[in-house]
């Protein structure tokens, strides 16, 4: 091989492909991250996950709560890929394609959807509810959407996917069969079985309204990005509720990890530059499972009601908890990521005292988030470090140095102990708040 020839083969390639990732346990603030990133994007994509997540966006004072459709949907230039990993539930897409088409956004031939994605049926959510029920006092607190049950469905090849609705007789074909066997699982739980007739009626318009959106969305992405296109990925809920690195069951039923962009999309993973995660000023989860840094007390009432801190999907109130950095930077570890975003820190305004976790104790001996199983977790002394608070507002501050100095202290110090460059401070939740490093 000449000279010549080795040094084109290993110029850099480039990389025009940037993730976005929840570093805790999901509404860390990504909607209004992406919405923000989504004006020099060319496509957003989403990856994983379905409606379960809730991304909210304020744009013009107002709020956009998206399940489904990607939080690029406001920048008129910006085409939005829902890609293969998603799993769909007809009701809740169609309902959002409407919202935005009542609000005069057009979404004709830039809204993708995967011929590939699987779809959450009716079933679907009534077993998840039932499992639940079922659990009682160890019930998981998923959000009821299907979610587990349609991934089961899918690695069990007993999912049906938007390509099946594309030819209808077999579409209810697929349904059928499935609906029956289900509903045989719903006389075990003693839940009314679901109408069979009465949904494929339902389906029948839902398909209807989506019918027009659906594509080939791996084509389409390989295409934009031998164009050079932009492609920003909308990851869904958070590492720690990754289904294979949180404390599970305590989990989503899908990666939530930038490898996901790989399964999600076909986007392969050399072609992933910046991966930013998004870690809030705080902790929040909702739904069960441990919680090391979780305030139960006044102080977490009055977070939760000044932060807002009530689902968007669900409308539960959040569990709401210090930061967690021994929790994050094992987040940042396994996803690789390469800047931060932190969210959310007006909401920290007023407090005498802040805390952070920086590390685990379990019998008095220091232990790291990676070895702890949900049992470890729900047992161990997290070790914090106390810093001084700030009384300002922050929401019109849109300069680093003009933030309190406590404050400046608090983020610089998540900078230092995280090892990676903070690119983005949310200030407030609409789209002008925040502060550009
Ligand atoms: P996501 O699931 O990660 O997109 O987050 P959610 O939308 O579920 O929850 C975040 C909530 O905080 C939403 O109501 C946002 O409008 C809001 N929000 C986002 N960033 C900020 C911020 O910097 N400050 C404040 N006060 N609210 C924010
Ligand atoms: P966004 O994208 C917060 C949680 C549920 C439950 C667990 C399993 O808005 O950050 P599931 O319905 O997925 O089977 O529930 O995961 N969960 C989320 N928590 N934000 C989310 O999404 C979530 N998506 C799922 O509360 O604990
Ligand atoms: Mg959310």
């Amino acid at each position: 091989m000449s000279k010549e020839f080795a040094i084109i083969q290993f110029l850099p390639m480039r990389n025009t492909v940037s993730v976005v990732i929840g570093t805790q346990w999901g509404d860390e603030g990504k909607g209004k991250i992406v919405d923000l990133l989504a004006e020099k994007s060319d496509y957003v994509v989403r990856f994983h996950g379905g409606n379960n997540a809730g991304h909210t966006i304020v744009v013009n004072n107002k709020k956009y709560p998206l399940h489904l459709v990607p939080s690029g949907v406001l920048h008129s230039k910006t085409n939005c890929v829902i890609a293969n990993g998603v799993v769909i539930d007809l009701e809740v897409l169609t309902a959002e394609i409407d919202m935005f088409i009542k609000d005069g956004i057009k979404l004709d031939g830039r809204l993708f959807i995967s011929e590939r994605c699987h779809l959450i049926l009716p079933y679907h959510k009534a077993l998840d509810l039932a499992f639940e029920n079922a659990r009682g006092k160890d019930k998981l607190g998923t959000t009821t959407r299907g979610i587990g049950p349609v991934l089961a469905d899918k690695v069990s090849y007993n999912g049906i996917r938007i390509y099946e609705l594309l030819n209808w007789d077999i579409f209810v074909e697929k349904f059928t069969f499935q609906a029956k066997i289900k509903n045989e699982i719903l006389k075990t739980f003693n839940v009314s079985p679901i109408d069979i007739k009465k949904e494929l009626e339902r389906l029948s318009e839902l398909r209807k309204i989506i019918l027009p959106f659906i594509a080939d969305t791996y084509q389409l992405l390989q295409k934009a990005f031998s164009e050079n296109r932009k492609i920003l990925m909308e990851g869904a809920q958070a590492v720690m509720l990754d289904v294979d690195f949180s404390p599970y069951p305590f989990s989503t039923g899908s990666n939530t990890i930038p490898g996901a962009v790989n399964t999600g999309a076909g986007i392969p993973v050399q072609k992933i530059g910046d991966i930013l995660g998004v870690v809030k000023a705080y902790t929040s989860r909702v739904g069960g499972g441990p919680f090391p840094t979780e305030l139960t007390d006044e102080l977490g009432d009055e977070i939760r009601e000044k932060g807002q801190e009530f689902g968007t999907t669900t409308g539960r109130p959040r569990r709401i908890g210090w930061l967690d950095l021994e929790a994050v930077k094992f987040a940042c570890q396994v996803s690789g990521a390469t800047e931060i975003a932190i969210t959310k820190i007006d909401i920290l305004s007023g407090l005498e005292k802040i805390k952070v976790c920086i590390g685990y104790k379990l019998n008095g001996k220091s232990i790291p988030y990676s070895s702890c199983g949900y049992q470890e977790l729900a047992k161990l002394t997290p070790v914090y470090k106390e810093f001084s608070g700030w009384t300002e507002d922050l929401t019109n501050i849109n300069k680093f140095a003009d933030l309190p100095n406590n404050c400046q202290n608090y983020i610089k110090f998540i900078e230092d102990f995280l090892k990676i460059p903070i690119k983005l401070i949310s200030t407030g939740p609409k789209r002008e708040e925040y502060i550009k490093l």
